[in-house]
């Protein structure tokens, strides 16, 4: 088991009574997923994508990747939520946050069309100067206005720099199989495309050649990353007896006792992103209807000197799920020094993870005696197939969770209505933002 669930440190905040009494309910969304007739079951192709999946496809985005790894210094991934979040995740984890940094033989990998910051993109241009480029740009509708702003720039860039056809070898499309504009883009540019499958939403996608042609490039095995999501599914798929339902379970009795808000940490800062891409997992999926946990993240012990003291001591309406990584190949060691004017000697020739740990475990206990129950995920490792495990625990869990708390977990409705203010306020033609937009410079008092 790549990913298990200890429940130790819930002992007083939740009895095996309040679990049992929720067990009818987990059983129901389990066997609604498996029956594939919930609401947005349309959405459910990613249950089964780790074992089937596109093997064509597959073997085309190793050979992309090959060739990008080949002919770039810096691979821009143009995308945003769902279309960006996984494959950054999996970078930083298995390799590192400072990815860009390492000595490697792979190109630096930049993403970009995840904000529309202007300062961002001139950024990203003036570190593209004078090096060779190459362009992932991922939308599965195609139309989303971020990652289009910045392909146009990249797009332009791209065929200045090196014409049409020059260009045309160095963007890759990740989008729907026939439809949106991207994909007639491509078409008629005549890009290099990769599928987002119909069944399978933005935030449930990074096991498709969304989240792996850019892990490919970064030189991760998308083979043991797969392996390790097949193994999950067989542990996970149609069982309601498993630490992925009983994840689930927990989150939902801890809810309804007024724990609104789930906290997800981790000691490792290699994490960081793993943790945005769970916060749009969890938050797109269960916050609608007036219902939902909201999600949460910190990297302890970072974050213990700033946020730390709301969490022991502020509103008790948080529960803490701790992520504990058990192998993470570090060899750093505390030194000893002959003046021990810090007083830390103690720990001289003591690996730095060991500390981390006992850091851990430190705020557990100071955690949970202030009112924060604790739930531990222990992962094995910073592997690609521990990767894999983990995000279809994680997949699979919130799906639970989702029909338990009884929302559609595969629908975002409410994420549209930033979109059409915007497009009124920004003067988009059409009758429907040109009303709009009377009425909402009005309230703008403009
Ligand atoms: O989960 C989702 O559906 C969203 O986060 C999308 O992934 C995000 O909005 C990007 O959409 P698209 O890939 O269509 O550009």
């Amino acid at each position: 088991m790549a990913v298990k669930l200890n429940c130790k440190h819930l002992e007083g905040f939740l009895s095996a009574d309040e679990l049992k009494a929720i067990q009818p309910e987990i059983d129901k969304s389990v066997e609604t997923i498996n029956a594939r007739n919930g609401a947005g079951s349309d959405f459910l192709g990613w249950i089964d994508l780790p074992i089937d999946y596109d093997k064509e496809e597959f073997t085309r985005i190793q050979t992309a990747a090959e060739k990008i790894r080949k002919t770039c210094d810096v691979f821009i991934v143009i995308g945003i939520g769902g279309s960006y979040l996984g494959a950054r995740a999996a970078i930083e984890f298995i390799k590192s946050p400072l990815y860009n940094n390492l000595k490697k033989n792979t190109p630096d990998i930049y993403f970009a069309g995840n904000t529309i910051s202007g300062n961002a993109l001139d950024e990203l241009l003036s570190i593209c100067e004078g090096k060779d480029i190459c362009v992932n740009v991922i939308s599965k509708s195609g139309t989303t206005t971020e990652p289009a702003i910045a392909f146009r720039i990249f797009r332009e860039l791209l065929e200045k720099k090196y014409g049409e056809d020059g260009a045309k070898e160095r963007i890759f499309a990740t989008t729907d199989k026939s439809k949106g504009s991207l994909k007639s883009l491509s078409v008629e540019k005549g890009y290099e495309t990769f599928v987002v499958p119909d069944d399978v939403g933005g935030r449930y996608s990074v096991l498709t050649a969304v989240g792996l042609l850019p892990i490919a490039v970064a030189g991760c095995d998308i083979n043991k990353l797969m392996q390790g999501a097949a193994d999950a599914r067989t542990a996970f798929k149609g069982r309601s007896d498993t630490d992925c339902a009983k994840y689930a379970a927990i989150r939902n009795c801890l809810y309804r006792k007024g724990k609104a808000i789930e906290i997800l940490a981790c000691y490792h800062s290699f994490f960081s992103m793993t943790a945005e891409w769970w916060k749009q997992l969890y938050g797109e999926s269960e916050g609608k209807d007036g219902k939902g946990i909201f999600p949460a993240s910190v990297i302890f012990s970072t974050d213990l000197h700033s946020m730390g003291q709301m969490i022991q001591e502020g509103v008790r309406n948080v529960f803490e799920t701790v992520v504990d990584i058990k192998q993470t190949g570090a060899k750093a060691t505390v030194p000893g020094d002959s003046a021990d004017l810090d007083g830390l000697n103690f720990l001289a020739g003591s690996e730095l993870n060991a500390v981390n740990h006992k850091a851990l475990e430190a705020t557990v206990l100071a955690h949970c005696d202030g009112g924060v129950p604790n739930i531990i995920l222990e992962v094995d490792s910073k592997s690609e197939y521990d990767f894999g495990y983990m995000v279809y625990f994680f997949e699979m869990a919130c799906a639970v969770s989702g029909y338990t708390l009884g929302v559609n977990p595969f629908n975002q409705p409410g994420v549209e209505n930033y979109k059409n203010n915007m497009y009124a306020l920004l003067g988009k033609p059409g009758d429907q933002y040109q009303a709009r937009r009377a009425e909402l410079l009005k309230r703008l008092g403009k």
